[in-house]
């Protein structure tokens, strides 16, 4: 549908097929910057700049889905300034704490940074390679070979940024489309009951490592159909405990990757346990007697 905004500009606004926000396009954005967030469907890549009025910069990182600890490759990139296009989509509002940035990716894909990193980090929405070789990688945990990272993907300049270093693959989305901010307000109905501690440690674990594919009450990735905690209130602990860390032993060929290989077994367990737990727990919405 087209509605008519009142600055007297037209969007055309569609609702979302994972929630029930709009979208928009950039120059829509700018125009009813006072209007209530919307999520913003990014141009192609060789109109961004004229769109935006930021101009792309080089930059160079250690490209973490091909890297170990013992093996760094350089790649470097070109792209726009996060931080900066950030502002020009979301005016002030995306700073405001609490706040999540969240990138989607072509196929359902979600990722979620806390609105913070990006003023404390130094993160790239990037469009091509700078040496001109194809913009695609290998991704070794998701048993994907040259996959296309177009049309925009999020790196950070680890060089120079310890915490982003550590932080391996995870909040480096490509094939991003479209970006959106979430407020706690949004997770509310997918938050546990307050009295476990533990629950509530699961569920933060769960945002960054299971609700980039999987939803839970509407929100999350749409990379598997089902809501995740009620298709975990059919599976054993064990056998959810398998999916979580070795998801090969419960479907061969599986696209759902490991846990974060890179974190010491322990950390691995607990932070699976803790999900575990968290899938059980009742959830903060429901009202019925226990
Ligand atoms: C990169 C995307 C991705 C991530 C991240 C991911 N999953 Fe999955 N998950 C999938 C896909 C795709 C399937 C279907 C896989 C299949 O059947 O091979 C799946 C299947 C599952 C299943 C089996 C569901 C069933 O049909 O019985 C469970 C349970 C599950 N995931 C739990 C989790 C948990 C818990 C996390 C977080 C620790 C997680 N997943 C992270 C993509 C993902």
């Amino acid at each position: 549908m087209s509605i008519s905004q009142p600055s007297g500009g037209s969007a055309t606004l569609r609702p979302s097929a994972a929630r029930a926000v709009l979208h928009t396009t950039i120059g829509a954005a700018l125009a009813v910057m006072a209007q209530p967030v919307l999520a913003v469907e990014l141009p192609p890549p060789d109109r961004l700049e004229a769109e935006t009025g930021i101009p792309a910069r080089t930059v160079e990182v250690i490209e973490p889905h091909v890297s170990s600890p013992g093996h760094q490759l350089r790649v470097s990139y070109r792209g726009f300034g996060m931080a900066e296009l950030l502002d020009r989509l979301f005016g002030e509002r995306w700073k405001v704490p609490g706040t999540e940035v969240v990138f989607y990716g072509r196929d359902g894909y979600r990722s979620g940074t806390e609105s913070g990193r990006f003023l404390s980090g130094s993160a790239w929405l990037v469009v091509g390679r700078a040496d001109g070789k194809p913009f695609k990688v290998d991704n070794p945990d998701q048993h994907e070979t040259g996959v296309p990272l177009g049309p925009y993907y999020l790196v950070w300049d680890n060089l120079h940024d310890s915490a982003a270093r550590a932080q391996g693959a995870y909040g480096w989305p490509y094939q991003v489309v479209r970006i959106d901010l979430a407020t706690p307000a949004d997770y509310a109905a997918a938050r546990p009951q307050d009295t476990d501690p533990l629950a509530a440690e699961g569920f933060d674990q769960a945002r960054k490592y299971c609700l980039t594919c999987h939803r839970v009450a509407g929100i999350g990735g749409g990379k598997f159909a089902g809501d995740l905690r009620e298709v975990s209130a059919l599976l054993s602990d064990q056998a959810l405990k398998t999916w979580i860390i070795e998801p090969q032993k419960m479907h061969a060929g599986t696209t759902m990757p490991p846990l974060n290989a890179a974190l010491p077994e322990a950390e691995r367990n607990h932070i699976a346990d803790v999900i575990i737990r968290y899938l059980r727990a009742r959830p903060a919405a429901d009202t019925t007697a226990p």
